[in-house]
């Protein structure tokens, strides 16, 4: 499973990119007003950074606008994702852009329905929101399930199920059972991953065990 950092803040994809965990970045409109910073430049320097996809969203609702936009911001750098919200102008727009070997994430996806009519229009990614399906009561997980099942049952369906709107690991481990190819995550999601007390207190008492040795490594 692939693992996409969901945030715009410079610092924490210095930091966890770093790590060698991160294999690509998802950005949205919200991420970028909490960030700051002005988009294209902080778009391209998340792209300096983070070699694998990176997604930039259009900012316009009619298709000639979003179609005008994706290619500016496709035009940043090589590995810029263009995202569109799941409407008939995004996924028209997702069609053209796909065709001219730009790759598109559709975003915004929150039904099977959906995501089938985005997989039809090319996307190399769906978007399905599953935290946000929970917030109203639902199970955002069934969603992935779903869209999984019906992607892979057509072999020339290439549209990556990226699951978005995570808000805890569990998500991301429920996700990894069903066989996503992608979660997205804030960074606070990806450093709990790491975490578990007894892990703690077991370095404890292994380097407590250690010093007694009075031995050394290097
Ligand atoms: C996906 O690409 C979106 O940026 C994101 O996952 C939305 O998450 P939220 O529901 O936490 O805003």
């Amino acid at each position: 499973m692939k693992f996409f950092l969901d945030t715009a803040e410079i610092n924490d994809i210095r930091e966890l990119a770093a790590s060698g965990l991160v294999d690509g970045i998802t950005t949205n409109p919200s991420l970028v007003l909490k960030s700051g910073r002005q988009f294209v430049d902080v778009v391209r320097e998340i792209c300096e950074i983070v070699p694998g996809p990176v997604s930039a969203e259009v900012i316009s609702t009619d298709h000639e606008t979003m179609l005008a936009e994706g290619r500016k911001l496709a035009k940043i750098a090589a590995n810029v994702v263009v995202k569109v919200p799941l409407t008939p102008d995004g996924l028209k727009t997702c069609n053209k852009l796909s065709k001219e070997g730009t790759k598109v994430n559709v975003t915004l996806c929150f039904t099977p329905a959906q995501a089938l009519l985005a997989a039809k229009s090319g996307a190399a990614y769906i978007s399905p929101f599953v935290g946000r399906l929970d917030d109203i009561g639902t199970d955002g997980m069934k969603l992935i399930a779903d869209v999984v099942q019906i992607y892979r049952a057509y072999a020339h369906i290439k549209t990556e199920v990226l699951v978005a709107s995570v808000r805890h690991p569990i998500h991301i481990i429920e996700a990894a059972k069903l066989g996503a190819d992608v979660a997205t995550m804030p960074p606070s999601v990806l450093r709990q991953m790491f975490n578990h007390p007894l892990t703690d207190k077991g370095l404890a008492a292994f380097l407590a065990d250690w010093a007694k040795t009075g031995q050394k490594i290097l």
